[in-house]
């Protein structure tokens, strides 16, 4: 099954310059547990973005047309990422998980909303989720938790 997981701020942004505007510990501690031991794929700026990438326990999938010399697999399409590794997490970014859901490749989705505004500079384009129903996982003070099915 092809998986997306993200955090969002309550606009649905994603980051601010570069970067994730927020902390979360226990997000950090969700996002490695749900991908650990399995196929990761991100675009070519989240790559760059990860202090110490690649992502420790993971085969790291990375999409550029550029040439990474890392210890990663890239591929210059995400079809093709998605072609060879048909059970994956799609983990960003913003114009990753957009073109994930416009080509409507993404079965299911873990999305923390994070219960604040910053001033985010990318964004999960709000009109792909109606494509999927929502189920509440965790509701904590500042943030909740959804697992988004996709509608048949
Ligand atoms: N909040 C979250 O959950 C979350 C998760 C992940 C990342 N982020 C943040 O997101 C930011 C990066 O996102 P971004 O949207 O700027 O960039 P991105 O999607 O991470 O990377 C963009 C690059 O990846 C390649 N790429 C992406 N989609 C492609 C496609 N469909 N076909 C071919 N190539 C594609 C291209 O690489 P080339 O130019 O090399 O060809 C493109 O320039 C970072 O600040 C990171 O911290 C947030």
């Amino acid at each position: 099954m092809i998986k997306l997981i993200a955090i969002v701020e309550k606009n649905l942004g994603i980051a601010e310059n570069g970067k994730i505007p927020w902390e979360f510990e226990e997000d950090r501690k969700f996002f490695r547990e749900k991908t650990l031991n399995s196929i990761v794929i991100m675009g070519r700026k989240t790559f760059e973005s990860i202090p110490n990438a690649p992502l420790k326990n993971r085969k790291n999938c990375v999409i550029t047309k550029k040439n990474i010399q890392n210890d990663v697999e890239c591929f210059r399409t995400l079809e093709e990422a998605v072609q060879k590794y048909p059970s994956c997490w799609i983990i960003g970014g913003a114009q990753l998980y957009n073109y994930a859901l416009e080509k409507n490749v993404v079965q299911y989705m873990l999305i923390t909303h994070v219960n604040a505004e910053y001033n985010p500079d990318i964004f999960l384009n709000r009109n792909h989720l109606s494509k999927f129903s929502k189920t509440i996982l965790k509701k904590a003070d500042n943030y909740t938790i959804c697992e988004y099915q996709r509608l048949k």
